[in-house]
């Protein structure tokens, strides 16, 4: 480990011990007493790695009346930047929030974390920590995340933490964003798929009951997501089964652009759009009782086929014609749409309209069978939690549509019943019907 008294103070330092934490550094002393960036270890390493800033050492000044020496556990710059002012400024801040995400080192977290520590997510005075959950072979890739985060001088931020173990990164965390999952791979099976990645959240789960907060609120962004949702929250069951969302947000918003393209307005207009069911080829965009400037869709679109026919599929297999194009999965507009999801549960939904997530259906009013994770159209005070709408309407076509994703959910959870403990699984899929992304 290097030496703090040798250290420039200019250097931000990543230092792995074989215990717990190590301080990250900052070099900015306007930037450091706002933030402690923080790393967990990992247990078999010991060596260190010194990240070089721009700003060389006799540049930067101690705050006046601040003694280095005092603060043992500490090193380097960090040591010299307490600053009583900072703590004045923070004053009328709340309480700092611990948010776990996982597959930090991913694409879609790339755009995600920096949107979170700005205070896009949660608020202009929520101090946020934020955990990133990677695995072994992208803990490079993670540091990188965090010098960069480190880098984008976000006041707001207080904490970073890296690590491979669920159990240490969830440790009291309120918000768990569970990104990382493995792609489908060439002639993989949908059932193979089921397992690995369920896997992964059975884990998840258990680390999550282990550790969390009590009330902490789980958005399952990893694929097939209601699945996984389902097995994360069947390995906690010391959290609320409320708790747990599968990301549907996405489509509902892939379903605005394309209702408001068809009707000429633009997508603000468009409101009540849910999206019902599983993210998958099978899911539900629901024009019925989707209104644009307040009216309903189809007596604003008053062409049934195509809003049977062309929009239902656009929706469902975008991720798959983005895939295409891109040549990788849908990154950016995730990371919107998870801000958004987040956004509709902390902040009260408008007089009237309504969100998709996906939840646990126990209790639902549609009828839709319990014990599944199922995109329903939600209302939230702002608290973090959400009731279901009520005020829907069906028509056959919705209800059969409806039927084929809970029967696909149905046959899922079937296959993964060796990891809702549940028994011995059985996996007779009804069709091979595809993620978004799959197509
Ligand atoms: C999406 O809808 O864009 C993604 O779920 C696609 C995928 O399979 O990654």
């Amino acid at each position: 480990m290097t030496n703090s008294a040798s250290m420039a103070v200019a250097d931000l330092a990543i230092t792995r011990h074989s215990h717990t934490t190590t301080n990250y550094l900052s070099s900015s002393p306007s930037l450091s007493y706002h933030r402690r960036l923080t790393f967990r270890h990992l247990p078999r390493t010991t060596t260190t790695t010194a990240i070089r800033c721009s700003v060389t050492s006799d540049k930067i000044q101690a705050p006046v009346g601040i003694d280095p020496n005092q603060k043992a556990e500490c090193y380097g710059v960090f040591c010299l930047t307490y600053d009583l002012k900072a703590e004045e400024e923070t004053k009328s801040w709340k309480k700092m929030i611990n948010v776990a995400v996982s597959g930090a080192a991913g694409m879609i977290s790339n755009h995600l974390l920096f949107k979170l520590a700005s205070g896009e997510v949660f608020g202009p005075d929520q101090p946020i920590a934020l955990k990133l959950l990677g695995s072994e072979r992208s803990f490079g890739a993670l540091e990188g995340v965090a010098m960069e985060l480190e880098d984008s001088l976000f006041p707001l931020l207080r904490e970073v933490s890296i690590g491979i173990d669920p159990y240490e990164v969830f440790q009291d965390i309120e918000w768990a964003l569970l990104i990382g999952a493995k792609p489908r791979g060439p002639g993989m099976e949908r059932a193979d798929l089921l397992d690995i990645n369920g896997q992964i959240f059975a884990e998840q789960g258990k680390a999550l009951n282990a550790v969390a907060s009590r009330n902490v609120k789980v958005m399952v962004v990893g694929n097939p997501c209601n699945t996984n949702a389902l097995i994360c929250m069947k390995n906690a069951p010391n959290i609320p089964a409320k708790n747990f969302h599968a990301l549907t947000r996405l489509d509902e918003n892939r379903a605005k652009c394309q209702l408001a393209l068809k009707a000429g307005v633009f997508y603000d207009k468009v409101s009540n759009v849910t999206i019902w069911g599983n993210h998958s080829t099978t899911q539900v965009p629901d024009f019925l009782n989707a209104k644009i400037h307040g009216i309903p869709v189809p007596e604003v679109i008053r062409d049934r086929k195509w809003l049977e026919e062309d929009f239902t599929q656009i929706v469902q297999t975008r991720g798959g014609v983005l895939i295409k194009k891109w040549g990788r999965s849908s990154a950016a507009s995730t990371a919107v749409s998870i801000v958004d999801a987040i956004r509709s549960l902390v902040t009260p939904t408008p007089e009237g309209d309504w969100f998709s997530t996906g939840v646990y259906t126990n209790g639902n009013p549609y009828g839709i069978a319990e014990d599944i994770v199922f995109s329903m159209p939600c209302r939230s005070k702002g608290d973090g939690d959400y009731e279901l709408v009520k005020d829907v309407i069906f028509d056959d076509y919705l209800r059969k549509k409806i039927k084929k994703s809970e029967d696909e959910l149905l046959a899922e959870k079937k296959c993964v019943a060796h990891l809702t403990g549940e028994g011995i699984a059985v996996c007779d899929l009804p069709e091979d019907t595809m993620l978004p992304g799959e197509m």
